[in-house]
């Protein structure tokens, strides 16, 4: 069965840059980006991101001040932790590993943003060590060839599939390996319309002899997304938008100013907002439209409120926010110019977009 699903995914797996680099820094960029984020999403990013950092060396030299760089490189992808953790993970290995990735799991599993799976997919696909990455998709592919049933977030399944993942680990080109099972899952083994009649493993697969394919692993409670109102603020001053560093992202993204919408109005909460930025001076904002924003866990609905502060002096200069520092108030008047080049929340672009700024 390894054999059969090694062949198949040679001939047709995805052509995808990382797959066609040996380097073990490109390899590790590649899985930390893919680490919650689809395929087709990190790919425009992976390629900007290896332009602008190419090495371990370029990456640790983007020291503090020029750690938005990093994020900005990192820009609409989303869970901005991996960034940082990127940034401070390269720094860890010039000072400990003379700027090269180690080779073992334990040495991997170390640094900052590295877990289990992680430290197994590169260790596997980088330097070819017989280590089973487990996610998701590779939970869901091996319930199924061994018939283990439970939940997804079981233990006893996850055990059940660890062992197997990890006994099938062992044996030729490991990297091959680790990435086939992953495109499995990516591609034939969907979770629910498995086209078993390409799939390598079909004839071995104790869940397709039972019938039932997409019942492995069974489903999980489906938990409601909660419904959130929120305002958001565009204040501008000529040609410049006040932007905030944003808490609920560890203040590594700019953001418009947002609230969240509880008992007070719309109107007073925009107001509020101002004045805790720019003082009570000045115009009140307006009502200028409104967006929906599904997240992961809520369902979002944005009232923007904007205003224009003639003459207002927008003139600090961008700096980054400042992790070590978070009660700097910090706020910033950012051109579309700067706009472009900074961490962006993409509720903010939906909102500046929906003014067609
Ligand atoms: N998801 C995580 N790692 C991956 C890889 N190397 N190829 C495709 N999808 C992935």
């Amino acid at each position: 069965m390894r054999q059969r699903i090694l062949s198949w995914y040679r001939k047709h797996k995805r052509d995808l840059p990382w797959r066609r680099t040996r380097d073990p820094y490109a390899i590790w960029v590649s899985e930390i980006m893919l680490q919650q984020t689809r395929v087709e999403t990190v790919l425009p990013f992976y390629e900007r991101f290896l332009h602008r950092f190419p090495g371990v060396r370029s990456l640790a030299r983007a020291r503090e001040a020029r750690e938005s760089q990093v994020l900005a490189a990192w820009s609409g992808l989303g869970y901005y932790r991996r960034a940082r953790n990127l940034h401070a993970a390269a720094r860890a290995l010039v000072r400990r590993h003379a700027g090269r990735l180690p080779e073992d799991r334990a040495s991997l599993l170390e640094l900052p943003g590295i877990g289990e799976y992680t430290a197994s997919a590169i260790a596997s696909i980088a330097f070819g060590r017989a280590a089973a990455a487990v996610d998701g998709n590779v939970i869901r592919v091996l319930a199924r060839i061994g018939g283990h049933s439970g939940r997804r977030d079981s233990p006893a399944l996850r055990g059940a599939v660890t062992a197997m993942a990890e006994s099938l680990a062992q044996g030729p080109h490991p990297g091959d390996w680790t990435q086939a099972l992953m495109e499995l899952g990516a591609t034939l083994c969907l979770p629910r319309e498995p086209l078993c009649v390409r799939c390598p493993a079909s004839r071995f697969c104790v869940a397709r002899l039972r019938g039932s394919p997409e019942r492995f692993p069974e489903a999980q409670p489906a938990v409601a997304p909660r419904e959130e109102r929120r305002v958001v603020l565009v204040a501008t001053s000529g040609r410049r938008v006040l932007l905030v560093p944003d808490d609920a992202d560890e203040r590594a993204t700019w953001t418009l100013p947002y609230a969240r919408l509880g008992a007070s109005t719309a109107s007073k909460a925009a107001r509020g907002l101002l004045s805790r930025l720019v003082g009570n001076a000045g115009p009140d904002p307006d009502r200028a439209g409104s967006f929906r924003h599904r997240t992961f866990s809520h369902s979002l609905t944005y009232e923007i409120w904007s205003v224009e502060l003639r003459g207002h002096p927008a003139s600090n200069r961008p700096a980054p926010p400042d992790p070590k520092r978070p009660q700097r108030p910090g706020s910033l008047w950012a051109t579309s110019h700067e706009l472009e080049r900074l961490p962006v929340r993409s509720h903010t672009l939906k909102a500046l977009r929906s003014l067609d700024r």
